[in-house]
């Protein structure tokens, strides 16, 4: 849980074999890194909850949306949810909204990317099983006016993944001992191949803002890296979307082209997986 709880689970279906799978959801309430606010956790409390609900209750959600959504688009460092948290009497309220605001977010851009990479799901990137919805209810304690105007804010999106069998990248090396390689050429192979997945998937139009050695997998039957976790990410068509609501293009000599390669250049997505730090 350091973004999104993550669990191992068994799909059974019918009339078919267990099916192994990762369940990750995208919940306001949990996740270490997620709520941090400067160097502490900032916890999901019964308190913040009430205020939240309190927001709902008065209307607030949907204009406070608006205005966060509006600042995404228009402003060069947009506003955390941190940054709300201190923001008098409604900043918890404002803190949980902002952060639901996030989790919708984190969704969107997962599903957005293994969308676009379809054709790389089962060899750099692991299988979309489904899109996941747990509706209203469930382990949330949803008061009972809130049940249908607020249905949406107490939803949980997920998604189900293929499950792959190995090891993280960044544990590569706690396996000295228990699984030592024939020879160091085996692990270049693994390393290079993950790096040069990070290029594909910037060709491909997308930017990993989380790239790192702790979001890729190494299938242990195959040897060879899957990239996870597009939680954060910028895509390609957004940015020139925003480029082009910023009047970029009325200098002649830009070119979106260019713009987005220095973009990738400068967030090195490869080397963030593959260098030693
Ligand atoms: N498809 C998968 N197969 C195996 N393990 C996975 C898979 N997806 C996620 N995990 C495990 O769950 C952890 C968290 O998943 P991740 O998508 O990186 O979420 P977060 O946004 O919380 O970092 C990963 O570091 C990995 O250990
Ligand atoms: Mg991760």
């Amino acid at each position: 849980m350091t973004m999104s709880p993550v669990l191992d689970v068994v799909i059974q279906a019918p009339n078919g074999s267990p099916l192994q799978a990762v369940l990750k959801l995208f919940d306001r309430r949990f996740g270490e890194d997620l709520r941090r606010v400067y160097k502490q956790s900032a916890c999901h409390t019964p308190a913040r909850e009430a205020a939240f609900h309190a927001f709902i209750r008065q209307g607030k959600m949907a204009p406070f949306l608006r205005e966060v959504d509006e600042a995404h688009e228009t402003e060069l460092i947009p506003p955390s949810p941190a940054g709300f948290l201190g923001e008098g009497t409604e900043g918890p309220a404002k803190y949980e909204a902002a952060q639901w605001r996030e989790c919708r977010e984190h969704f969107r851009c997962e599903t957005k990317a293994y969308a676009q990479l379809s054709d790389l799901q089962g060899e750099l990137i692991p299988r979309m099983l489904a899109h996941v919805r747990l509706v209203s209810g469930g382990d949330f304690d949803v008061p009972p006016d809130l049940r249908e105007t607020g249905a949406p804010y107490f939803e949980l999106n997920g998604i189900l993944l293929e499950r792959i069998d190995g090891y993280k990248l960044e544990d590569m090396t706690s396996l000295l001992t228990t699984r030592p390689p024939k020879n160091l050429k085996e692990w270049q192979i693994i390393i290079q191949a993950a790096a040069n997945a990070a290029h594909v998937i910037n060709e491909r139009g997308i930017l990993m803002q989380d790239a790192s050695p702790r979001n890729v997998m190494v299938d242990r039957r195959s040897q060879t890296p899957r990239i996870i976790d597009f939680a954060q990410c910028l895509f390609r068509d957004e940015l020139v979307d925003q480029w082009h609501r910023w009047e970029w293009q009325e200098d002649e000599e830009w070119d979106p082209d260019v713009e987005y390669w220095e973009r990738a250049r400068q967030q090195e997505d490869p080397a963030a997986i593959a260098l030693v730090h």
